[in-house]
């Protein structure tokens, strides 16, 4: 057995894909949660993926001596995957407080507590929603960060900027930044997957809602973008992918394979699909017709984003490889299996 890797927020959607990959790869999994944007029955489809059910605290990451208690129960604990977090852009900017204190105040407790537990390695889920609308395209560690759009991208960048504070004031640990692009898909046993509640709010769950018949019809934010088809474009990484980064991330940091004690790496496929690419590849993939209107431009949209994967490809040794065709048709199985399941 590997090291001890604690997995905050590892129910959500990115934490369960990623404790199935780490427990594929040899390392023994805690998970903390508390199942404020999860259900606790994701815990039987790791355990159906892996054979394995991982170590489960149902706890707030607000509450630092809950987390603390958490630490003296699971000794050893030798890395740390940081998800929990509030995620919803637009509940952000009618509740900031809400956002700022609970990514804040969880991220706050860990860096507290991980030195006094011997606890060397972070890895912490952020977005390239840092970048704002990048100068260039496409868009690598280098570029210059800017003003977040909302109190969510703020608590990313805000995030970003303490761990490395913490870390150059000496604090013995190393950190990885992950910046991910527009995770989708669903792992491919349809175990385990996203479970947006009420109306989702991003584009690949509101596809297969209105696949399935849940909602009549998808938005189409706009089509006069200075794009080639006037839709926005995004990277979209699938989310097995995405998981397997993590553990290259771990493993970075664990052993010692990089000079820098903090460093961010880019997690996207390199390649731009634009809202109607996708909705086109998602029909040829599945056979499914999608009802589909173009209605105003979202405020607070970018028009484009992609990612220079080469650094995650180079150093950490991680390439995006799941075909885009076959993450769409994990999310409509996934669709599928949720209606079975009587789910939605
Ligand atoms: P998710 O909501 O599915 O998972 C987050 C989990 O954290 C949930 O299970 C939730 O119950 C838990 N949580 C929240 N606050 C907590 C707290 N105070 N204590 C304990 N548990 C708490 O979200 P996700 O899509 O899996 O995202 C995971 C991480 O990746 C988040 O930090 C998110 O901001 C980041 N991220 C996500 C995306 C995306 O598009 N999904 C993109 C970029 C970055
Ligand atoms: N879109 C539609 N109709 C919808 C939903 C979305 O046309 O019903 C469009 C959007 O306008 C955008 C694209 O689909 O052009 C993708 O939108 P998402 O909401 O799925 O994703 P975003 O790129 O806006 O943002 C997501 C997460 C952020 C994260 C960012 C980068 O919501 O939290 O990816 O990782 F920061």
């Amino acid at each position: 057995m590997k090291a001890k890797i604690l997995v905050t927020g590892g129910v959500g959607y990115i934490g369960s894909h990623t404790a199935v990959e780490l427990q594929k790869a040899g390392y023994e999994v805690v998970i903390l949660d508390n199942l404020s944007n999860s259900n606790a029955e994701v815990l039987d489809g790791i355990k159906n993926i892996t054979g394995i059910r991982p170590a489960f605290e149902k706890m707030d990451m607000q509450d630092k001596n809950a987390l603390r208690q958490l630490f003296e129960k699971h000794p050893g604990i030798k890395g740390v995957i940081n998800f929990a977090a509030s995620k919803a852009v637009g509940e952000s900017v009618k509740k900031p407080l809400l956002y700022y204190r609970n990514n804040l105040v969880t991220m706050l407790n860990l860096l507290d507590l991980m030195p006094e537990y011997g606890v060397t390695a972070l890895v912490f889920s952020s977005s390239c929603t840092v970048y704002g609308q990048p100068d260039r395209l496409p868009v690598d560690e280098t570029a210059p960060i800017k003003l977040a759009l909302s109190p969510y991208g703020n608590t990313k960048r805000i995030c970003e900027e303490i761990i490395a504070d913490t870390i150059y004031a000496g604090a013995p640990f190393k950190s990885v930044l992950l910046r991910y692009f527009n995770p989708i898909g669903a792992h491919p046993t349809a175990e385990i997957g996203e479970l947006p509640l009420g109306v989702p709010q991003n584009l690949l769950p509101y596809i297969t809602q209105t696949a399935i018949g849940i909602r009549p019809q998808l938005s189409v934010f706009g089509d006069d973008y200075e794009t080639p088809d006037g839709s926005c474009i995004r990277d979209y990484i699938n989310v097995v992918d995405l998981a397997k980064a993590h553990v290259k991330a771990i493993e970075y940091i664990l052993e010692n394979k990089g000079e820098k004690a903090v460093e961010a790496f880019n997690l996207g496929t390199g390649r731009g699909v634009s809202v109607l690419e996708l909705i086109h590849t998602f029909e040829e993939a599945t056979k499914v017709k999608l009802n589909y209107k173009i209605v105003n431009r979202r405020e607070g949209d970018i028009p484009q984003i992609w990612a220079n994967p080469e650094k995650a490809n180079k150093i950490l040794g991680w390439k995006a490889e799941v075909p885009l065709p076959d993450t769409l048709l994990s999310a409509w199985k996934w669709q599928l299996h949720l209606r079975e399941k009587g789910i939605m």
